[in-house]
């Protein structure tokens, strides 16, 4: 099989030196990517600026803004099994991106305007027997909002979770929602269990 991941946050810049992004550290993906290598799947990660070390048999395509990491999707889901969004993707980007640092001034209002949803484009394209899996980060009613975004993106699989979940191996509530509405939670789950648990859904999806 092969799997396409995204992992990391994107960068929208406001300027060369200044840009909006949020604080999460890639390390569910890389993650995944690791458990997949080691059941043999070939494996490409897209990732947003991490610190990260590329796993070992891993081809990593580095992007920093949204609109990169939806070019190198949309160009390299054709391709693949399984895509895996794990990425946390900013829902928009500065209108303008300033060629030169901006000057220190007074309140000044900064123009936002939304980005493509990657997911929603991945839809457009996806054939029969690919499988898709959403993360879907929640702050109140985590089911219902998570199983919306299901629906809406088309997806096979959202595992979703809450800001607790970002960041450096905590454990949090995690809930898996299937395509055919079985819901799945667990309490205090860390990062590497729910990569596992992705992986062992994976030939399920394939039959
Ligand atoms: N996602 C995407 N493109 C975006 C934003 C998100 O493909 N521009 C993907 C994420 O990688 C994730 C899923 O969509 O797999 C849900 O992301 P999330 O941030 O939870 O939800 P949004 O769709 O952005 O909706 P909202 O922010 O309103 O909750």
């Amino acid at each position: 099989m092969k799997i396409l991941i995204t992992a990391g946050p994107t960068r929208e810049y406001i300027d060369p030196v200044r840009f909006i992004s949020n604080p999460s550290t890639g390390k569910m993906g890389y993650l995944i990517a690791e458990e997949c290598i080691s059941q043999g799947y070939e494996v490409v990660i897209i990732s947003g600026p991490t610190h990260l070390k590329i796993p070992s048999g891993v081809r990593c395509i580095n992007v920093e803004t949204a609109e990169e990491m939806k070019e190198a999707v949309l160009k390299i889901f054709p391709d693949v099994d399984v895509l895996i969004m794990s990425a946390a993707v900013s829902d928009w980007k500065p209108a303008v991106r300033a060629n030169k640092k901006l000057k220190r001034k007074k309140a000044w209002s900064l123009k936002l305007l939304p980005n493509p949803d990657i997911l929603k484009e991945v839809a457009k394209i996806k054939r029969k027997g690919q499988t898709v899996i959403g993360f879907a980060l929640e702050t109140t009613d985590i089911v219902k909002n998570a199983g919306r975004k299901l629906k809406e993106k088309n997806l096979d699989l959202i595992i979703a979770d809450t800001p607790e979940f970002f960041g450096e191996g905590k454990a949090s509530r995690v809930v898996f929602i299937h395509r055919d509405g079985r819901v799945e939670e667990f309490k205090g789950i860390k990062k590497e269990e729910v990569a596992r648990k992705i992986i062992d859904f994976l030939p399920i999806f394939k039959v």
